[in-house]
């Protein structure tokens, strides 16, 4: 807001994101609603996942409410989904800057997104208490992270809790081996193991393996996991196969809330400041982003081209990842 006010502009919040654009929703911000709102978790704009480009007559009510609210520029703060409607807005002629925001650090061109080392630490946190009862109870716990489509929470948490087993989207995890490695160690005196699964990781399936996961109970006719999430699958079947006691927990939105880590709270103020800088210097169609510690410029479509995966380099470093 500082930054801002030294450029001489008038903000303005769009309520829920585009969705606030969409429906001409949106408050004036100044340095008084937006005071105290650093260590805070959340969002006062609030936000939803509505794309413009999915609504009927979206882009024209987009470019309409522009115009009519004398809007120079949009800065767009969000993942994946947000950036993607960005870029094709600033393809369309609107001007836009872009913000990297989501807990899944999964946009490429930046480093790192605001919102990760949160959940990563709220994760981190997660397995170190989870250790406690795996550890009195001789128990496998299993940890779902979020991660749809990529696993650097899972990954960042994993290593950082010390967890057995790692299980990532980018690499279909053969439960089978999962199993052995747990039995191995069981077997090497250890009594208990942590395994973290991200919640979009799929599970390799050997010949007969999805019938026998059918028919133990673990996923149902229509392969859909019966219990949850595929936490619910890897238990499931480390139990069955070992023969140990196994508990799952799913951590859900708990790690996508709480108050921010000083590192993103940094990384949030430095972006914020680099997207005003933006507006200010007629930088349109860029994303602010991290690389090295420096915050420089990228192109929206740069960005949002595909999604950022976790590199090999990780696995090798853990080696407690199996596919
Ligand atoms: O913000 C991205 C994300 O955290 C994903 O990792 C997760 O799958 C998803 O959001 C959950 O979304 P929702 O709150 O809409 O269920």
């Amino acid at each position: 807001m500082r930054r801002a006010n030294e450029h001489g502009f008038e903000m303005m919040g769009l309520k829920d994101g585009w969705k606030g654009l969409l429906e001409d929703n949106h408050f004036r911000l100044t340095r008084e609603t937006t005071s105290g709102i650093l260590h805070r978790g959340g969002t006062i704009l609030g936000t939803s996942r509505v794309n413009p480009f999915k609504v009927e007559g979206g882009l024209e009510k987009v470019k309409r409410a522009v115009e009519r609210n004398g809007i120079h520029a949009v800065i767009a703060i969000g993942g994946e989904g947000t950036l993607s409607a960005a870029t094709r807005m600033s393809q369309e002629g609107l001007r836009i800057v872009g913000v990297p925001k989501t807990i899944d650090n999964d946009l490429n061109g930046t480093d790192f997104t605001f919102g990760f080392d949160t959940a990563v630490t709220i994760a981190t946190d997660a397995i170190d208490r989870l250790h406690s009862t795996a550890e009195s109870h001789k128990r496998v716990i299993v940890c779902e992270v979020m991660g749809r489509h990529v696993g650097w929470i899972a990954t960042y948490a994993g290593i950082a809790g010390g967890a057995d087993v790692i299980l990532v989207p980018e690499v279909p995890a053969d439960l089978v081996a999962v199993a052995e490695h747990i039995q191995r160690r069981h077997a090497s005196g250890r009594s208990f193991s942590i395994v973290v699964v991200a919640e979009g990781t799929r599970v390799k399936v050997a010949e007969n393996q999805s019938e026998q996961l059918i028919t133990s109970g673990a996923l149902d006719e229509a392969g859909r996991p019966r219990l949850g999430g595929v936490g619910s699958i890897v238990a499931h079947e480390i139990e069955r196969r070992t023969g140990f006691e196994t508990r799952v927990s799913v951590l859900g939105h708990i790690q996508r809330g709480g108050v921010p880590t000083a590192h993103d709270r940094v990384l949030a103020t430095r972006f914020g400041v680099h997207a005003c800088d933006m507006v200010a210097r007629g930088e349109f169609g860029k994303m602010a982003a991290l690389r090295g510690n420096e915050i420089i410029s990228e192109d929206l479509a740069v960005a949002t081209k595909e999604l950022k995966r976790v590199p090999e380099e990780f696995f090798k470093v853990a080696q407690v990842f199996f596919g």
